[in-house]
């Protein structure tokens, strides 16, 4: 498989319960680099726009709301098959259905407030990575 990159959140119910470390700790042990991050609070601008393909679900003002309420830390991760293997340690969005021993099984509050994102796919990786991170600051 191909070494790929992805673009993973650490949301601010993770950030508040100070998990940070502990989840960086879980994509370093299963093989993901993390070759950029930064830790920073959302404005509901830009929470509204990097969740902008969410707009017309029930669910997206208060998603907004929850993503804009404390900081987040946003990565890019490095490995082989990343987008896939970071959905892998994530586990399911929700966590009632998250398989045991993923993040969101153990940290996850509610299927909002679910600890982590993770790109979909390799080409919203792309955007999200980009989003976010110029070229400059990702090193490899
Ligand atoms: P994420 O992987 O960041 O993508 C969209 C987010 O919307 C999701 O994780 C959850 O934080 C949030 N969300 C809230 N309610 C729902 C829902 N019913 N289905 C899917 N995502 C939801």
């Amino acid at each position: 498989m191909a070494i790929e990159r992805t673009l993973s959140i650490i949301k601010p119910d993770a950030t508040r319960r100070n998990l940070t470390g502990q989840i960086n700790a879980r994509f370093e042990g299963k093989g993901l680099r993390i070759v950029a991050q930064k830790r920073l609070r959302l404005s509901r601008a830009q929470a509204e726009a990097f969740y902008a393909v969410h707009k017309d679900r029930p669910f997206f003002r208060s998603l907004c709301d929850f993503m804009c309420s404390g900081p987040v830390v946003v990565q890019a991760l490095e490995g082989e098959g990343a987008v896939a293997k970071n959905r892998e340690i994530m586990g399911a969005t929700d966590p009632a259905k998250a398989a045991p021993g993923t993040i969101r099984k153990d940290f996850a509050e509610s299927i909002e407030a679910n600890s982590v994102h993770g790109s979909d796919s390799p080409e919203n990786a792309a955007i999200e990575i980009a989003f976010f991170f110029s070229g400059l600051e990702i090193v490899g």
